[in-house]
């Protein structure tokens, strides 16, 4: 679940998200900071025309007793809480303000900040007067309103189409999510060659990835189409050319039957090895060919593995013994698996010839079975890293292997029975030597 949310933080439409809204952001913030920034100067402005007025006109007698008696006769008709009236003569502060009023010229004032009962900040002015200094001031609620306009519009519009974007960003990123996963699923099955593999359907309108989709589709059934015609013309060329060989092999035994007695047979045995091996490496092809196509999985019935390689074992005992090879056969823990018996015995029985046949004489085979997981190991000279995938080629043989009988399709076959089965096929190196191991699916 966690990963899952990282993959969606990590996509490219959440990126693209996250960027945008960042911008967003920014552009909005820098905005609304200009207008607080002119807004505040306007009010300040006005606040200080206001202020200007009122000094003026309570200074226009030009002495202390006039403006004294200007401030007292305003300040009985004025709420301090709307506007506050100082004046500090020489003979002390009159005015409906009388507390000291620190600063001069125009500033904010807070009366709380001396304990007072005001509740309002004040815009105040000072001016020197004749006989003192007089201060008016003007509440400042106009600039706390502003304040508060702006906070509602910055959390009414700001933040629901932050949180907005957010959200569609994430959906469309968890959706181009579902479809990547479903891509990646779909490519891992082609690679593991399950050729038929095809994109599931993807909800929602077309986008780029469906379009990326459709062509990974296209692509697979390309490579299907000529897998499949590969396939096929093999094994058409397989099971055309069986009649006319097995009809030679018929009149080479013709041959044999003319022939005058005492008449030398070494060509003509040759002659018939060669028939033998052309017949057992079409038969070889015909047999892949027709387990590549899946149709004897309906044969399937639980086979005891490791009794199967007990048995196997023992029908090569006496040709491991012939080859001068020592064979040894190591059980540990049971396990049954679902299979044909008879092409799971033909697997066992091609690793071990390949063992007996590809290292020289006094090598180990060891056969070991483990659960579902069937090893074959060697210390002969293995087979270079490089060429381990190719061997499973059909007729493909290590060049040194040239002059030893075989056809290459041993371990052609091997693969497509492993992969019949579902299971895995993995050659390592066995330091020396060759080993092994395929992993089938438990019953
Ligand atoms: N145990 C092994 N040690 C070294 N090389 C091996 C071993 N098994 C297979 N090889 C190499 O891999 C090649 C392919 O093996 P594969 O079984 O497919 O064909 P083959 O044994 O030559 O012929 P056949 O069709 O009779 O099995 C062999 O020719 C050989 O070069
Ligand atoms: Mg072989």
């Amino acid at each position: 679940m966690r990963a899952e949310w990282q993959d969606t933080l990590r996509s490219t439409p959440m990126r693209l998200t996250l960027r945008l809204v960042a911008l967003f952001l920014m552009t909005s913030l820098l905005t609304f900071a200009a207008t607080w920034w002119l807004a505040n100067k306007t009010l300040l402005d006005a606040a200080d025309n206001t202020l200007d007025v009122e000094l003026d006109e309570l200074s226009a007698s030009g002495n202390a007793a006039g403006i004294t008696a200007a401030v007292e006769a305003l300040s009985a008709r004025t709420d301090p809480e709307d506007m506050i009236l100082h004046f500090e003569g020489a003979t002390g502060a009159t005015g409906n303000y009388r507390e000291v009023l620190p600063g001069s010229g125009l500033r904010e004032f807070d009366p709380r900040d001396g304990g007072d009962r005001l509740s309002d900040r004040y815009i105040v002015k000072s001016r020197n007067v004749p006989g003192g200094v007089l201060t008016v001031g003007q509440s400042a609620d106009a600039f706390d309103e502003l304040r508060e306009v702006f906070g509602q519009v910055l959390s009414f519009t700001l933040l629901p189409t932050v949180l907005l974007v957010l959200a569609a960003g994430m959906i469309s990123a968890r959706r181009s999510a579902r479809r990547l996963a479903a891509i990646e699923g779909t490519l891992d099955r082609l690679r593991g060659g399950n050729l038929s593999a095809r994109l599931p359907d993807m909800p929602g309108p077309a986008d780029d990835l469906s379009r990326v989709g459709t062509g990974i589709d296209r692509l697979a059934e390309a490579q299907q189409a000529s897998t499949e015609a590969l396939r096929q013309v093999s094994a058409d060329i397989a099971h055309d050319l069986k009649t006319p060989i097995q009809r030679l092999s018929v009149q080479l035994a013709e041959v044999r039957d003319e022939l005058p007695d005492g008449a030398s047979t070494i060509g003509l045995d040759r002659a018939e090895a060669e028939v033998a091996g052309i017949v057992s490496t079409f038969q070889s092809l015909l047999s892949i060919a027709q387990i590549e196509g899946g149709s004897p999985r309906a044969r399937f019935a639980t086979v005891d593995l490791s009794a199967l390689a007990a048995t196997m074992a023992e029908v090569y005992e006496p040709a491991a013994e012939e080859s001068g090879h020592n064979l040894r056969i190591d059980i540990g823990s049971k396990a049954n698996v679902m299979g044909d018996r008879a092409l799971l015995g033909q697997i066992i029985a091609n690793l071990i010839e390949n063992a007996l046949r590809h290292t020289p004489p006094g090598s180990d085979v060891a056969l070991s079975v483990d659960g579902s997981r069937l090893t074959v190991g060697d210390n002969g000279p293995g087979i270079p890293a490089e060429e381990r995938e190719m061997v499973l080629r059909r007729l493909y043989r290590l060049d040194r292997s040239r002059s030893t009988p075989g056809s290459g399709l041993g371990l052609s076959l091997v693969d497509a029975v492993v992969k019949l089965h579902g299971g895995t096929l993995e050659l390592q190196d066995n330091a020396p030597g060759l080993r092994i191991v395929v992993r089938l699916p438990a019953a």
